[in-house]
Protein backbone atom coordinates (compact mmCIF):
# COMPACT_ATOMS: atom_id res chain seq x y z
CA UNK A 1 0.00 0.00 0.00
CA UNK A 2 1.09 3.68 -1.14
CA UNK A 3 1.06 5.55 1.90
CA UNK A 4 0.27 9.51 1.19
CA UNK A 5 3.55 10.53 2.65
CA UNK A 6 4.82 9.34 -0.99
CA UNK A 7 2.76 11.60 -2.35
CA UNK A 8 2.45 15.04 -3.55
CA UNK A 9 -0.29 16.40 -1.56
CA UNK A 10 -1.33 18.55 -4.42
CA UNK A 11 -1.47 16.05 -7.03
CA UNK A 12 -4.21 14.39 -5.42
CA UNK A 13 -7.52 16.02 -6.94
CA UNK A 14 -5.87 15.66 -10.42
CA UNK A 15 -2.62 13.87 -10.25
CA UNK A 16 -2.83 10.70 -8.36
CA UNK A 17 -3.87 7.31 -9.94
CA UNK A 18 -6.68 7.39 -9.83
CA UNK A 19 -7.50 11.11 -8.92
CA UNK A 20 -9.41 11.79 -5.92
CA UNK A 21 -11.91 14.52 -7.07
CA UNK A 22 -14.49 13.85 -4.72
CA UNK A 23 -14.35 12.22 -1.42
CA UNK A 24 -17.28 11.39 1.22
CA UNK A 25 -17.62 11.00 4.67
CA UNK A 26 -20.00 8.59 6.25
CA UNK A 27 -19.35 10.08 10.13
CA UNK A 28 -19.94 7.82 12.47
CA UNK A 29 -19.88 7.11 16.15
CA UNK A 30 -20.23 10.16 18.15
CA UNK A 31 -22.50 8.59 20.67
CA UNK A 32 -20.08 5.71 21.10
CA UNK A 33 -17.55 7.98 21.85
CA UNK A 34 -19.20 9.70 24.69
CA UNK A 35 -20.99 6.57 25.81
CA UNK A 36 -16.82 5.01 26.38
CA UNK A 37 -16.08 8.09 28.63
CA UNK A 38 -19.56 8.11 30.27
CA UNK A 39 -20.45 11.36 28.33
CA UNK A 40 -24.50 12.34 27.30
CA UNK A 41 -24.47 11.14 23.52
CA UNK A 42 -24.42 15.16 23.00
CA UNK A 43 -21.02 15.68 23.72
CA UNK A 44 -20.56 13.16 21.46
CA UNK A 45 -21.62 15.23 18.59
CA UNK A 46 -20.12 17.91 19.65
CA UNK A 47 -16.85 16.43 19.49
CA UNK A 48 -17.85 15.11 16.09
CA UNK A 49 -18.44 18.85 15.22
CA UNK A 50 -14.47 19.68 16.07
CA UNK A 51 -13.72 16.40 13.55
CA UNK A 52 -15.88 17.62 10.78
CA UNK A 53 -13.61 21.16 11.04
CA UNK A 54 -10.30 18.84 11.62
CA UNK A 55 -10.91 16.79 8.37
CA UNK A 56 -12.65 19.57 5.82
CA UNK A 57 -9.73 21.59 6.37
CA UNK A 58 -7.35 19.07 6.01
CA UNK A 59 -9.15 18.11 2.45
CA UNK A 60 -8.84 21.44 1.80
CA UNK A 61 -5.02 21.49 2.30
CA UNK A 62 -5.17 18.17 0.18
CA UNK A 63 -7.05 20.50 -2.86
CA UNK A 64 -9.78 17.73 -2.76
CA UNK A 65 -12.34 19.73 -4.83
CA UNK A 66 -15.57 17.95 -3.37
CA UNK A 67 -16.41 17.15 0.09
CA UNK A 68 -19.51 15.47 1.34
CA UNK A 69 -20.29 14.63 4.83
CA UNK A 70 -23.03 12.82 6.03
CA UNK A 71 -24.33 14.79 9.17
CA UNK A 72 -28.36 13.91 9.51
CA UNK A 73 -30.00 11.00 7.80
CA UNK A 74 -34.27 10.92 7.40
CA UNK A 75 -33.73 8.06 9.61
CA UNK A 76 -32.28 10.18 12.14
CA UNK A 77 -35.28 11.63 13.19
CA UNK A 78 -36.15 8.64 15.07
CA UNK A 79 -33.97 9.52 17.70
CA UNK A 80 -34.70 10.86 21.52
CA UNK A 81 -35.72 14.62 20.74
CA UNK A 82 -33.23 15.98 23.14
CA UNK A 83 -30.51 14.18 20.78
CA UNK A 84 -32.02 15.68 17.54
CA UNK A 85 -32.04 19.44 19.61
CA UNK A 86 -28.41 18.61 20.70
CA UNK A 87 -27.76 18.39 16.90
CA UNK A 88 -29.44 20.66 15.15
CA UNK A 89 -28.23 23.36 18.07
CA UNK A 90 -24.72 21.94 16.47
CA UNK A 91 -26.15 22.69 13.25
CA UNK A 92 -27.36 26.40 13.60
CA UNK A 93 -23.88 27.07 15.36
CA UNK A 94 -22.12 25.63 12.32
CA UNK A 95 -24.78 28.06 10.06
CA UNK A 96 -23.39 30.86 12.96
CA UNK A 97 -20.12 30.95 13.01
CA UNK A 98 -19.20 29.49 9.59
CA UNK A 99 -15.96 26.50 9.61
CA UNK A 100 -12.92 27.49 9.32
CA UNK A 101 -12.09 31.25 9.95
CA UNK A 102 -10.50 32.34 7.04
CA UNK A 103 -10.53 29.56 5.11
CA UNK A 104 -14.37 29.73 5.27
CA UNK A 105 -13.83 32.27 1.60
CA UNK A 106 -12.82 29.29 0.00
CA UNK A 107 -15.71 26.69 0.54
CA UNK A 108 -18.29 26.43 -1.70
CA UNK A 109 -21.43 25.54 1.35
CA UNK A 110 -24.57 23.28 -0.07
CA UNK A 111 -27.06 21.29 1.51
CA UNK A 112 -28.19 17.72 0.64
CA UNK A 113 -31.32 16.79 1.75
CA UNK A 114 -35.30 18.13 1.94
CA UNK A 115 -34.63 21.79 4.10
CA UNK A 116 -39.05 21.53 4.23
CA UNK A 117 -38.55 19.85 7.63
CA UNK A 118 -35.98 22.79 9.28
CA UNK A 119 -37.64 25.44 10.79
CA UNK A 120 -37.85 29.34 8.54
CA UNK A 121 -35.01 30.58 10.21
CA UNK A 122 -32.96 27.64 9.64
CA UNK A 123 -33.92 27.53 5.88
CA UNK A 124 -33.03 31.27 4.95
CA UNK A 125 -29.64 30.93 6.89
CA UNK A 126 -29.03 27.79 4.57
CA UNK A 127 -30.07 29.36 1.39
CA UNK A 128 -28.28 32.68 2.36
CA UNK A 129 -24.95 30.59 2.96
CA UNK A 130 -25.42 28.98 -0.08
CA UNK A 131 -25.67 32.16 -2.02
CA UNK A 132 -22.77 33.75 -0.85
CA UNK A 133 -20.51 31.16 -1.19
CA UNK A 134 -21.84 29.79 -4.23
CA UNK A 135 -18.62 31.41 -6.25
CA UNK A 136 -16.07 29.88 -4.08
CA UNK A 137 -13.48 27.04 -5.14
CA UNK A 138 -13.80 24.16 -2.87
CA UNK A 139 -17.55 22.07 -2.87
CA UNK A 140 -18.73 21.12 1.08
CA UNK A 141 -22.12 19.20 0.47
CA UNK A 142 -23.62 19.03 3.89
CA UNK A 143 -25.90 16.24 4.00
CA UNK A 144 -28.50 16.74 6.65
CA UNK A 145 -32.37 14.94 6.38
CA UNK A 146 -30.78 13.27 3.58
CA UNK A 147 -31.19 9.68 2.46
CA UNK A 148 -30.64 8.19 -0.76
CA UNK A 149 -34.22 7.46 -1.45
CA UNK A 150 -35.39 10.51 -0.78
CA UNK A 151 -32.85 12.02 -3.30
CA UNK A 152 -33.63 9.75 -5.73
CA UNK A 153 -37.51 10.34 -5.00
CA UNK A 154 -37.66 14.10 -4.75
CA UNK A 155 -35.55 13.80 -8.36
CA UNK A 156 -38.34 11.98 -10.04
CA UNK A 157 -41.47 13.84 -8.56
CA UNK A 158 -39.17 16.84 -10.05
CA UNK A 159 -38.83 15.88 -13.22
CA UNK A 160 -42.58 14.72 -13.40
CA UNK A 161 -43.21 18.20 -12.55
CA UNK A 162 -41.58 19.50 -15.20
CA UNK A 163 -43.62 17.22 -17.46
CA UNK A 164 -41.52 13.92 -18.27
CA UNK A 165 -42.97 10.84 -18.58
CA UNK A 166 -39.78 8.65 -19.33
CA UNK A 167 -36.35 9.66 -17.87
CA UNK A 168 -32.26 9.16 -18.25
CA UNK A 169 -29.67 8.44 -15.84
CA UNK A 170 -28.37 12.02 -16.87
CA UNK A 171 -32.02 13.82 -16.19
CA UNK A 172 -32.14 11.45 -12.75
CA UNK A 173 -28.26 12.77 -11.94
CA UNK A 174 -28.55 16.42 -12.83
CA UNK A 175 -31.55 16.90 -10.54
CA UNK A 176 -30.35 14.81 -7.26
CA UNK A 177 -29.32 17.17 -4.54
CA UNK A 178 -25.60 17.01 -5.50
CA UNK A 179 -26.65 18.70 -9.18
CA UNK A 180 -23.43 18.61 -10.96
CA UNK A 181 -21.19 16.87 -8.69
CA UNK A 182 -18.83 14.07 -10.01
CA UNK A 183 -20.15 10.77 -7.71
CA UNK A 184 -17.80 10.42 -5.44
CA UNK A 185 -14.38 8.57 -5.94
CA UNK A 186 -14.15 7.37 -1.82
CA UNK A 187 -16.48 7.13 1.01
CA UNK A 188 -15.13 6.54 4.01
CA UNK A 189 -17.32 5.58 7.28
CA UNK A 190 -16.07 5.69 10.81
CA UNK A 191 -17.26 3.48 13.45
CA UNK A 192 -16.89 0.23 12.61
CA UNK A 193 -20.45 -0.46 10.61
CA UNK A 194 -19.70 -2.12 6.93
CA UNK A 195 -22.81 -0.08 5.85
CA UNK A 196 -24.33 2.78 3.74
CA UNK A 197 -26.89 3.56 6.08
CA UNK A 198 -29.06 5.35 2.91
CA UNK A 199 -26.17 7.41 2.09
CA UNK A 200 -25.60 8.85 -1.94
CA UNK A 201 -27.65 5.63 -3.23
CA UNK A 202 -27.34 6.80 -6.57
CA UNK A 203 -23.92 8.22 -6.78
CA UNK A 204 -22.15 5.56 -4.76
CA UNK A 205 -22.62 2.86 -7.77
CA UNK A 206 -18.32 3.56 -8.58
CA UNK A 207 -17.31 4.59 -5.36
CA UNK A 208 -14.20 2.70 -3.34
CA UNK A 209 -15.67 2.08 0.07
CA UNK A 210 -13.47 2.45 2.94
CA UNK A 211 -14.64 1.61 6.44
CA UNK A 212 -12.62 2.59 9.73
CA UNK A 213 -13.25 1.22 13.06
CA UNK A 214 -11.64 4.92 14.29
CA UNK A 215 -15.26 6.66 16.28
CA UNK A 216 -15.44 10.12 14.12
CA UNK A 217 -14.99 12.13 17.07
CA UNK A 218 -11.38 10.69 16.79
CA UNK A 219 -10.89 11.03 13.11
CA UNK A 220 -7.42 12.31 12.85
CA UNK A 221 -5.26 13.73 9.49
CA UNK A 222 -3.44 10.49 9.54
CA UNK A 223 -6.56 8.81 9.72
CA UNK A 224 -7.66 10.88 6.51
CA UNK A 225 -4.25 9.72 4.99
CA UNK A 226 -4.99 5.71 5.63
CA UNK A 227 -8.23 6.03 3.68
CA UNK A 228 -6.65 7.76 0.87
CA UNK A 229 -3.74 5.52 0.79
CA UNK A 230 -6.39 2.83 0.53
CA UNK A 231 -7.90 4.67 -2.67
CA UNK A 232 -4.68 4.88 -4.63
CA UNK A 233 -3.82 1.41 -4.19
CA UNK A 234 -7.43 0.52 -6.09
CA UNK A 235 -7.77 -0.19 -9.70
CA UNK A 236 -10.79 1.80 -10.75
CA UNK A 237 -12.15 -0.61 -13.64
CA UNK A 238 -15.96 0.80 -14.20
CA UNK A 239 -17.08 -2.34 -15.60
CA UNK A 240 -13.98 -2.53 -18.07
CA UNK A 241 -11.35 -4.65 -18.34
CA UNK A 242 -8.49 -2.33 -18.26
CA UNK A 243 -7.94 0.10 -14.73
CA UNK A 244 -9.10 3.91 -15.64
C1 LIG B 1 -23.18 9.71 13.95
O1 LIG B 1 -22.87 9.21 15.20
C2 LIG B 1 -23.90 11.03 14.00
C3 LIG B 1 -25.32 10.95 13.59
C4 LIG B 1 -25.90 9.90 13.13
C5 LIG B 1 -26.09 12.15 13.74
P1 LIG B 1 -23.93 8.33 16.02
O2 LIG B 1 -24.74 9.25 16.87
O3 LIG B 1 -24.70 7.46 15.12
O4 LIG B 1 -22.95 7.50 16.92
P2 LIG B 1 -23.10 5.97 17.32
O5 LIG B 1 -23.18 5.19 16.04
O6 LIG B 1 -24.35 5.85 18.13
O7 LIG B 1 -21.87 5.68 18.10
C1 LIG C 1 -25.53 7.06 9.53
O1 LIG C 1 -25.29 6.72 10.85
C2 LIG C 1 -25.98 8.49 9.44
C3 LIG C 1 -24.99 9.51 9.75
C4 LIG C 1 -23.74 9.30 10.07
C5 LIG C 1 -25.47 10.86 9.69
P1 LIG C 1 -26.38 5.96 11.73
O2 LIG C 1 -25.78 5.78 13.07
O3 LIG C 1 -27.67 6.69 11.67
O4 LIG C 1 -26.53 4.60 10.94
P2 LIG C 1 -27.06 3.17 11.42
O5 LIG C 1 -28.35 3.39 12.16
O6 LIG C 1 -26.01 2.59 12.32
O7 LIG C 1 -27.20 2.38 10.16
MG1 LIG D 1 -24.37 5.55 14.43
Amino acid sequence: MKFLSFLKKKEISGGSNPPLRHIAFIMDGNGRWANARGLPREMGHKAGAEAFRRVVDYCIDLDIRFVTVYAFSTENWKRPQSEVDGIMKLFVDFLNEGLLGDKDKKLRIRFLGDPARFSPEIQSLMSEITEKTKDFTYTLNVAINYGGRDDILHAVNTLIKEGKTEVTEEDISSHLYTLSCPDPDLIVRTGGEWRLSNFLTWQSTYSELYFMKTLWPDMTKKDVDEAISFFVSRQRRFGDIKSK
